[in-house]
C-alpha cells in the first residue's frame, strides 16, 4: 500500500497535478511513507487547512458521500471554495482534474477527508495538493465507493467521462472545457512515468488501458 500510494502521487505529479511530496523509507524493520508537509510556509508558519467535511460543516463520519441528489457534494465544495479563490474557474478545473485522476487510478478512498483546501492569511482559498491517493480498487477491489458522487453516480466502477463532464457542468463549468480538461489529464497520466515497484509492475499498463476506456466513453476496466 505504501508503495502504491507513493507511485500514485508521483504519477499525479508527473501528469501535472499538485501533490504532496512523498518518499519511501525504512526505519529499522518498518517501511514508511515519508510525507512532506504542504501546510507550512517557507519560514515555517502554518497555513490553515480544512478538509471538505470541514469546508461544508458536515460530520467526519459522513466522509463517504452517499447522496446522489443534486446539488452534489462536490458542487457544494466547488461553489463555496471557488468563491474565495483567486480564480474560480481555475479552482473548479483543478478540482475536476483531481477527481478525474482518482477515478482513473481507482482510488476507492477519495472521500471528503481526502481532499482539502488551504486558506491563506488573506482569506484566499486554494485546493490543497493531492494526498492519500492510492489505487485501492486495482489492488483489492474491496470497496467500489467513489468517495464523492459524480453526476449522481456513487460507484467508482460506473463513472465515465460523461459523468465527470456533467458533474463539472453542474458546477457551472463550460462542458467542452471540462471534457478537454478531463481528457487532458487522462492522456497525461497514461503517458507519464513514475517509478513503479516490482510487485506493482502491472499498474502502469492497466492505468493506461483505463485511460483509453474512459476517453472512449466507457467505464474503466479493472484488469488487463
Ligand atoms: N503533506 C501534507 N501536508 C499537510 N497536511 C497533510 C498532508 N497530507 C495529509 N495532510 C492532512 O492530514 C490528514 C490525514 O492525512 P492522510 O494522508 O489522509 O492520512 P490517513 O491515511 O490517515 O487518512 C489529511 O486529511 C490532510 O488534511
Ligand atoms: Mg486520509
Amino acid at each position: 500500500m505504501l508503495a502504491a500510494e507513493h507511485w500514485a502521487l508521483e504519477l499525479a505529479r508527473a501528469a501535472g497535478l499538485r501533490t504532496a511530496r512523498t518518499r519511501l523509507e525504512t526505519f529499522g524493520t518498518r517501511d514508511a511513507l515519508v510525507v512532506e508537509r504542504y501546510d507550512r510556509t517557507e519560514d515555517h508558519r502554518r497555513i490553515h487547512q480544512e478538509d471538505f467535511t470541514q469546508v461544508l460543516g458536515i460530520a467526519s463520519a459522513a466522509k463517504y458521500d452517499q447522496s446522489t441528489a443534486a446539488p452534489s457534494r462536490l458542487a457544494q465544495v466547488a461553489a463555496t471554495a471557488s468563491l474565495h479563490s483567486r480564480n474560480a474557474a481555475a479552482f473548479k478545473s483543478e478540482l475536476l482534474k483531481a477527481v478525474a485522476f482518482n477515478v482513473l487510478v481507482g482510488n476507492g478512498d477519495a472521500h471528503s477527508k481526502n481532499y482539502s483546501v488551504l486558506i491563506r492569511e488573506t482569506g484566499e482559498v486554494e485546493l490543497a495538493p493531492l494526498y492519500d491517493v492510492a489505487p485501492t480498487l486495482l489492488l483489492y477491489a474491496r470497496s467500489s465507493n467513489a468517495g464523492h458522487s459524480v453526476a449522481g453516480q456513487a460507484r467508482l466502477n460506473y463513472i465515465t467521462l460523461d459523468h465527470l463532464v456533467r458533474e463539472a457542468g453542474s458546477w457551472g463549468m463550460d462542458v467542452e472545457e471540462a471534457r478537454a480538461g478531463v481528457t487532458g489529464i487522462l492522456v497525461a497520466a497514461a503517458e507519464a512515468h513514475a517509478s513503479v515497484p516490482q510487485r506493482l509492475a502491472h499498474l502502469p499498463a492497466l492505468v493506461a488501458a483505463r485511460a483509453e476506456d474512459l476517453i472512449a466513453g466507457s467505464t474503466a476496466r479493472r484488469q488487463l
